[in-house]
């Protein structure tokens, strides 16, 4: 039998029943046309703000797609049982580009009934899956598919990937994400048209014992991935390393022992594609290849 080191998660792969949706073909293999959505009902759990982390970046660094994007949609895939925090991300979207319009996408037709009370002026709901159906046909620059693929087998990941990524308009962007009930760990992966690009970890500072404890809180594509001799685990360990060297600078806060542990980790070479500013935040990001399975 094989041991798994205490909190990684065993894949959960097989056990997923397609209720209200069709399967993703295993591996990444390509999805035939039509029918029913692609994907499977999962747990709806959902809370206000939770989502905070993960919309700061994309009204943040990532707030030129939108800007610039010909026709400014941004879809929130697999909402859950309320439409509020897609709400949360039309607002937080308006402020970088007025005109924006969101649509909420949900495999389980009884949320997308409960979520249209809140539908309004750039705000709409749809039943669908990871093939992304807006109406008119319309391709978005930004998709938030936030704890979804959780629930689903390691193996389906590429082919959700591939589907969604599929959809996107030029210069579009997916973030596949993972967090805590609350908001307060988060973590995601950035997917162009051609793959992933960068792994992104937030965290609120304050009472963080090691950066490491984000690892039940990684993306599907990562969390049973998180054992001696992968990528991830080494990224991981490094940052826990470089955390427990900067222990005297928690005299200064958190924030200033995130910021030096991040900058040594840029310093000794690892790819870290952001700086200072979004270091500060409890975050940091860096290119795929460094963490990919
Ligand atoms: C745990 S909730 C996440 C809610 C919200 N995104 C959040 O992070 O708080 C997951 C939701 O994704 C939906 N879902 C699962 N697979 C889906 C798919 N392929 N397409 C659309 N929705 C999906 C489930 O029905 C469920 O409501």
């Amino acid at each position: 039998m094989t041991r798994r080191p205490p909190g990684v998660p065993a894949p959960s792969g097989g056990g997923q029943v397609p209720a209200g949706g069709r399967p993703l073909p295993p591996g990444g293999r390509p999805v035939p046309p039509g029918g029913r959505p692609l994907g499977a009902l999962t747990r709806g759990t959902t809370n206000p703000n939770r989502l905070r982390r993960v919309d700061r970046w994309l009204a943040g660094p990532q707030a030129h797609r939108v800007r610039r994007a010909d026709d400014p949609l941004a879809v929130d895939l697999g909402y859950g049982a309320s439409g509020v925090t897609t709400a949360e991300l039309r607002d937080r979207l308006r402020r970088v580009r007025p005109d924006v319009d969101v649509v909420g996408i949900e495999i389980d037709p009884q949320r997308v009934a409960a979520a249209q009370p809140l539908a309004g002026p750039g705000l709409a709901f749809v039943r669908g899956g990871f093939e992304l159906p807006v109406p008119g046909g319309r391709r978005p620059v930004l998709v938030r598919a936030f704890n979804v693929l959780r629930q689903y087998a390691e193996d389906e990941v590429p082919g959700a990937w591939a589907v969604m990524t599929s959809r996107l308009a030029p210069g579009g962007l997916v973030v596949e994400g993972t967090c805590d009930e609350v908001g307060r760990r988060a973590t995601w992966v950035a997917l162009e048209v051609g793959g992933p690009v960068s792994l992104t970890v937030s965290l609120r500072l304050a009472g963080l014992d090691r950066p490491s404890d984000v690892a039940e809180r990684l993306p599907k594509a990562l969390i049973h991935r998180n054992v001696p001799g992968q990528r991830v685990h080494t990224f991981l360990s490094a940052l826990d390393d470089a955390w427990a060297r900067q222990a005297p600078l928690a005299a200064l806060g958190a924030r200033q022992r995130w910021t030096a542990s991040v900058a040594a980790l840029d310093s000794a070479g690892w790819p870290v594609l952001d700086r200072a500013a979004r270091w500060r935040l409890g975050e940091v990001t860096v290119a795929w290849d460094a963490v990919r399975p």
